[in-house]
């Protein structure tokens, strides 16, 4: 069989293609891209909460919040790691996302005005990521779906935090309640933008569904997750800001309003609230860590000199 009748063969057996496998250019193409923006997202998405650690209310919540962004960019390193095995490399991933040519999810270009921010990230962004990503560790490229397993349970750790944060504000004063719901009105529609753009305007994914990369489309991901967080919204007390949100016996799924996709457009391509924040501060981040990535390879450079010798 060719490489290509093999390639074929293990999609359609739903197994896993693994780096030294035969695939199309353009599998290994998409799949870098997605991974790229999967872990540029990582990588960006430990701003908008590190900029609570040092403001966090109590040592537990400092602690908590410390552990997640942690693992934000543990995350960031296992997804470069799997571009790697694909043969990208990871400077010049990180120059793409710096000069602008790759993207990274449009949810972390919003600020993070309260403590409120916290939790809501952890309740809606962390649990979007979830309904995500759990179907990701059955993407057809065996080093992406075995990274998404770990980062699915950690994930899951941090919906779980900041749902739990909500829930202790909710049972405080009226101004965090008030801070609670002024979060939750700011982050439900960039959260559900997270999914992508609407099926019928979604480039890529025919052809990733069509090799197993993605398992559903934007759309049936964007209604899993409206239909898991309308429940957790009335446990917790607060309003999400769509009034055309509505259970529909006849679907079985809850209605909603229109997206902005105008807005969704906007961010993507760098017009959002905090873009040129976030990417000023990676680019620093980048410049200031070269003098560490010098040193790294002039070392391992000289023992493998003393190795060879
Ligand atoms: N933000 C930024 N760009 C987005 C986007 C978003 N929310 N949604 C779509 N796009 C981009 C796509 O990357 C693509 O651009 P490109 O071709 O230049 O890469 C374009 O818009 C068209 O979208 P498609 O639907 O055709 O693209 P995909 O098939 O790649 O689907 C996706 C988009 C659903 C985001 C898919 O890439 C995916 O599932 N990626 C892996 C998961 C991921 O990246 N999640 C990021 C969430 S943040 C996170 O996980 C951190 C955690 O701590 C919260």
């Amino acid at each position: 069989m060719t490489g290509e009748q093999v390639f074929e063969e293990t999609i359609a057996k739903d197994q896993r293609v693994e780096p030294r496998d035969w695939m199309p250019d353009g599998y290994r193409k998409t799949m870098i891209r997605q991974i790229a923006q999967h872990a540029h997202s990582e990588i960006i998405g430990m701003q908008p909460e590190g900029a609570w650690i040092t403001r966090a209310p109590t040592l537990r919540r400092k602690a908590i919040l410390l552990a997640k962004v942690q693992d934000e960019a543990g995350h960031g390193l296992y997804l470069y790691s799997a571009a790697e095995t694909l043969g990208a490399d990871r400077g010049d991933l990180t120059r793409r996302l710096i000069d602008g040519r790759q993207k990274y999810s449009s949810i972390f270009n919003y600020p993070t005005l309260t403590f409120a921010d916290v939790g809501v990230i952890g309740w809606l962004v962390d649990g979007a990521a979830i309904c995500n990503q759990v179907p990701l560790c059955r993407s057809s490229y065996g080093p992406y779906a075995r990274a998404m397993i770990r980062i699915c349970k950690e994930e899951s750790f941090h919906q779980r935090q900041g749902y739990e944060l909500l829930m202790t504000m909710m049972r405080g004063t009226a101004a965090q309640r008030e801070m609670v719901q002024d979060a939750t009105d700011r982050w439900w529609w960039p959260s559900l933008m997270m999914f992508g753009p609407p099926d019928d305007e979604s480039p890529n994914s025919a052809q990733s569904m069509a090799w197993k990369i993605k398992r559903h489309s934007n759309d049936d991901l964007r209604q899993r997750f409206v239909d898991m967080s309308v429940p957790q919204a009335e446990a917790l007390g607060v309003t999400l800001p769509d009034p055309a949100l509505r259970w529909n016996a006849d679907r079985e799924h809850y209605d909603f309003g229109e997206i902005d996709w105008v807005e969704f457009k906007r961010v993507i391509s760098g017009g959002g609230p905090m873009n040129a924040e976030r990417i000023a501060h990676r680019r620093r981040a980048d410049e200031d860590g070269a003098w560490v990535r010098e040193a790294a390879a002039a070392h391992a450079a000289k023992r493998a000199k003393v190795g060879a010798a």
